[in-house]
């Protein structure tokens, strides 16, 4: 009879608590095929886990002909007796007594037929690579991390609240922005003076893709008292670094009440919360990461969870990189932008241990953030991770209107652009704080993997958007 889904067991329940003796069913795909004239034996994996189950087939039973066409990459479904494995490193596998070739693959083109290809020729086939044990492990646990997500802020009663992808304001300047629109390039409609006329365009005005969903989470902050974002968001920036994405998902809580210092602890509670929960729900995967990968990468972890966040001023941690004895690709001075080799070296070297800056010079950070009274700097604070650099950026919010006013009207920024965020400052304002975590740059630290594009499945990047 030709085998359905409901009989089905996941090979990872197989693993871990399927019964000796039992009568079982499997479906996925071969990893490896090996054998002789009298036995063959087929590692066969399904996503659930990162280990494979050995699927055996006596050779007395089965045909050549019928294995013939089961070459690594095919899918296949089989029914069997599920007994100890004499072989090391698995509790059992299973004795087959039927096959069934769901999909054949032919060794002679199947792009993953030997192990050991690099990460580079991996992205050129993404819609394979999810098949390879290294990113089946990155994204179990790129899942683990998102579930844990909505379950720590769930579990604390905030909001998710779903911002908007499409934007009509570009007024966080987080990063240059994509254009949305229906207009045809080839003929576009003009006004007088000559000068592209949105207002014929899908939405009345220019449209854009968000880079950040945080000016609309304070309005939702500013009612539901604590809110978050969790969804994709968009910068066009033509850097091509290890660290960025032209598209990457973010996390972005919002708290009514909360000033910088409750921030912060949330902050670091939660980044620890998810760490502990990938150490306890993924250990096969990360175990898997860290032989193949990255030998600290467990340690690394650990380290966070273990250690209280360093907590200083950039005012501070400039006199300490000044004095370091370090030769900077970037000069370091009192109101430079930090960039990752300093970030890096004050977690890395000097405390050996996360760190959480705070106080930058208002120059280098958003309008929204609130003001010191030293006139100079802003209640922004900036999480820092080995390896990693900048994992979250945050700030408290400047809530009074006539400060907030000023900013924007120093900067630039049009007014008619923010009215809606201006006016939550006139009803009802609250001290209010929040900030954003960039999810892949979690999932990079979590997993060990040095390059962003390989720890989300279809990455977009300058010149890369293929899958
Ligand atoms: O520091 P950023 O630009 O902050 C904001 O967008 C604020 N609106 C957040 C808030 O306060 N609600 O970005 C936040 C985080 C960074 O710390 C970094 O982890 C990640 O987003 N990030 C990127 N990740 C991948 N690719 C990029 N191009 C990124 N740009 C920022
Ligand atoms: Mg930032």
């Amino acid at each position: 009879m030709i085998m359905r889904n409901s009989e089905r067991v996941k090979v990872k329940n197989l693993l871990e608590s399927g019964t000796v003796g039992a009568e079982v069913a499997a479906m996925g795909w071969v990893r490896t095929k090996r054998g002789n004239k009298s036995i063959t034996f087929i590692a066969l994996n399904d996503g659930s886990t990162i280990n494979s189950i050995q699927v055996v087939f006596d050779m007395a039973v089965f045909s050549e002909d019928q294995l013939k066409n089961v070459a690594t990459g095919a899918c296949i479904a089989v029914r069997g007796k599920l007994v100890e494995s004499p072989g090391s490193g698995q509790r059992v596998e299973i004795q087959a007594s039927y096959l069934e070739v769901l999909g054949e693959a032919d060794s002679a083109t199947y792009p993953l037929q030997k192990k050991g290809h690099s990460m580079e020729f991996l992205r050129e086939i993404a819609h394979l690579r999810p098949r390879t044990n290294t990113f089946g492990a990155v994204l179990r646990i790129r899942h683990a991390l998102a579930f844990a997500i909505h379950k720590y802020f769930n579990d604390r009663g905030f909001i998710y609240l779903h911002t908007p992808i499409i934007t009509g304001s570009d007024a966080e300047g987080a990063g240059a922005m994509f254009r949305v629109t229906t207009l045809d390039p080839n003929n576009l409609p003009r006004t007088p003076e000559g000068k592209i006329d949105w207002s014929e365009d899908f939405f009345g005005k220019e449209a854009k893709l968000t880079v950040s969903g945080q000016l609309e989470a304070e309005l939702g902050a500013m009612a539901l008292s604590e809110v978050y974002t969790f969804g994709p968001t968009f910068r066009a920036e033509n850097s091509n670094t290890p660290r960025h994405l032209a598209e990457f998902w973010m996390i972005e809580p919002e708290m009514a009440f909360y000033d910088i210092q409750d921030n912060m602890d949330l902050a670091e509670d939660f980044l620890k919360y998810l760490i502990r929960y990938v150490l306890t729900s993924c250990a096969d995967d990360l175990e898997f990461l860290k032989k193949m990968y990255d030998d600290e990468l467990v340690s690394r972890l650990q380290l966070v969870v273990d250690n209280k966040f360093e907590r200083l001023t950039y005012t501070r941690a400039v006199e300490i990189l000044e004095k370091a004895n370090q030769k900077w690709e970037f000069p370091v001075f009192w109101g430079a932008d930090l960039q990752s080799e300093h970030e890096r070296y004050l977690v890395e070297k000097h405390f050996s241990k996360p760190v959480i800056l705070t106080d930058y010079p208002k120059e280098i950070k958003a309008f929204y953030m609130k003001q010191n009274d030293d006139g100079k700097t802003v209640r922004a604070m900036d999480v820092l991770f080995p390896k990693i650099g900048e994992i979250i950026g945050g700030s408290q919010r400047e809530e009074n209107y006539q400060k907030l006013l000023s900013r924007i009207t120093e900067l630039g920024v049009p007014e008619k652009d923010v009215w809606w965020y201006l006016d939550t400052r006139k009803f009802g304002t609250a001290p209010h704080s929040g900030f954003g975590l960039g999810f892949e740059r979690l999932v990079l630290f979590v997993t060990g993997m040095s390059n962003i594009r390989d720890v989300i499945p279809f990455p977009r990047t300058p010149k890369n958007c293929e899958f």
